[in-house]
């Protein structure tokens, strides 16, 4: 562009020069002619020749002139046309770049920002202003170590480019696993910057998480079954056997009988415990399909707090709902909500052992609606957050690390959803979404 822009210059420059020359030569021309060629002409055929002379100047100089003008014309027309091109191409490849749905950021050769699209401001909450000029470890996560990035570095410098999957951190903090792919921008033969695009595999991760969580579930389902035949029965014959045994101890007196029935009834509460765990991983390897029906689920939450109060009570949890009085039907299986919602109920008294305050939401939504758990209790650090639906993940003494994964399988079973959000010593909510009619995937 500079080049053509340089040249059409040029040639306007060479065309004035050229005029100038032709009008020099053509009256140096005449004067040198007439006065070594027609030395004695007299005064008015020299007039007249005169004449002649400034009319073919006038003419000649005018059609230079004319043509200087046009060129100049049709040159500021190109300039034009190709000033429009590209503009055209310009908005077209701002559009495409400000539209993608893929973050995308432009740094100069030392790393700091430049250009960023919407798709990097709704993926980061940086909006272009706040990373203008900013180094890109702005974005940098504790995952990434120096070395690493050494190592990207020095990717890019010898092969030209950086393609793999990184782990940044947003606005608030929230670590977010990326599929980056860096490239070199070039001016002609001169690297400017570079260009990093960048793909939020959250949704990715996720239904990878759901996949590997489906095939432990089906193992489980196998191993449940065989667990139940294996040991459930001695079970129920080692709790009869153990009541038989206290039946005939009964009539017995004296110290050795107490300490004896003693023994008889912690061997029948730990047998009854067993089996309570037996119950769970079957229920896991065989909830059955859900019985749609029409369910308000104001009603189920209500049953369920009268249901825990006295146990609220004791251990001196307040539990407060506010329930929305417009709340919709949805279409559901009662006893299975209120499995799911008795665990998340139960794992929030579990986590204030010195009280606290438990409030239970519900909200309609668009197509559903949303039920809010909230609790004051100890909270999960990230890691545990994370297993949180992982069968037997568990942190209690005595828990099973079932009550989560059954009750994602319950809510997965409406179409529904649930979220946890929860900061380690300031409590937990969970944020369980239901749809009217359930979309079972
Ligand atoms: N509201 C909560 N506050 C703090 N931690 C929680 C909360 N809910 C769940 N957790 C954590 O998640 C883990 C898994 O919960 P889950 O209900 O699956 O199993 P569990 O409660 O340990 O055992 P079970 O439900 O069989 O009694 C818990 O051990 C606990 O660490
Ligand atoms: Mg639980």
């Amino acid at each position: 562009m500079v080049k053509q822009k340089f040249n059409a210059r040029f040639l306007w420059w060479h065309a004035v020069i050229l005029w100038m020359i032709v009008v020099v030569v053509f009256f140096a021309g005449w004067d040198f002619v007439e006065t070594h060629s027609f030395p004695d002409l007299d005064r008015e055929t020299m007039r007249i020749a005169h004449l002649i002379r400034d009319a073919l100047g006038a003419v000649v100089t005018s059609v230079l002139a004319l043509l200087a003008v046009s060129l100049q014309f049709r040159r500021q027309a190109l300039m034009a046309e190709e000033k429009r091109a590209l503009n055209v191409k310009l908005r077209l490849f701002y559009s495409a770049f400000e539209n993608s749905s893929d973050a995308i950021l432009i740094t100069d050769l030392t790393g700091r920002m430049g250009q960023t699209n919407r798709a990097f401001t709704d993926l980061f909450g940086y909006t272009q202003e706040e990373a203008l000029g900013k180094g890109t470890n702005l974005l940098r996560s504790a995952h990434s170590s120096d070395e690493f990035y050494q190592k990207m570095w020095a990717s890019i410098q010898t092969r030209g480019e950086w393609k793999g999957e990184i782990v940044n951190r947003d606005k608030w903090g929230e670590e977010i696993p990326i599929w980056l792919t860096i490239t070199p921008i070039y001016e002609g033969e001169r690297k400017i910057g570079y260009m990093g695009i960048e793909i939020d595999l959250r949704e990715k991760k996720q239904l990878e998480e759901r996949l590997l969580r489906a095939e432990k579930l089906a193992a489980i389902g196998q191993m449940s079954a065989q667990v139940a035949h294996e040991i459930r029965n001695p079970l129920s014959s080692v709790s009869l056997n153990t009541e038989l045994l206290v039946d005939e101890i009964t009539h017995v007196k004296g110290e050795e009988a107490v300490e004896a029935k003693r023994l008889l009834n912690s061997i029948s509460s730990e047998v009854d415990r067993l089996s309570a765990i037996c119950d769970e991983y079957l229920r896991l390897s065989s909830l059955p399909k859900p019985v749609f029906d029409t369910v308000q689920v104001n009603d189920v939450l209500r049953q369920l707090s009268s249901f825990l109060a006295a146990g609220a009570d004791r251990m001196r949890i307040e539990v407060r709902m506010e329930l929305d009085p417009a709340l919709q039907n949805i279409c559901a299986d009662s006893r299975q909500l209120e499995q799911a919602f008795l665990n998340l109920m139960k794992n929030a008294f579990e986590a204030m052992p010195e009280g606290g305050l438990l409030s239970i939401e519900t909200h309609s939504r668009a197509s559903g609606v949303e039920i809010l758990f909230s609790d004051t209790g100890r909270g999960m650090v990230e890691g545990i957050r994370k297993k949180l639906y992982d069968p037997f993940f568990t942190t209690k003494d005595k828990g099973t690390g079932l009550g989560m994964t059954i009750t994602l399988q319950i809510i997965e079973q409406h179409g529904g959803k649930i979220e946890c959000l929860s900061a380690y010593g300031r409590g937990t909510t969970f944020s369980v979404y239901l749809p009217l009619t359930p979309e079972v995937s």
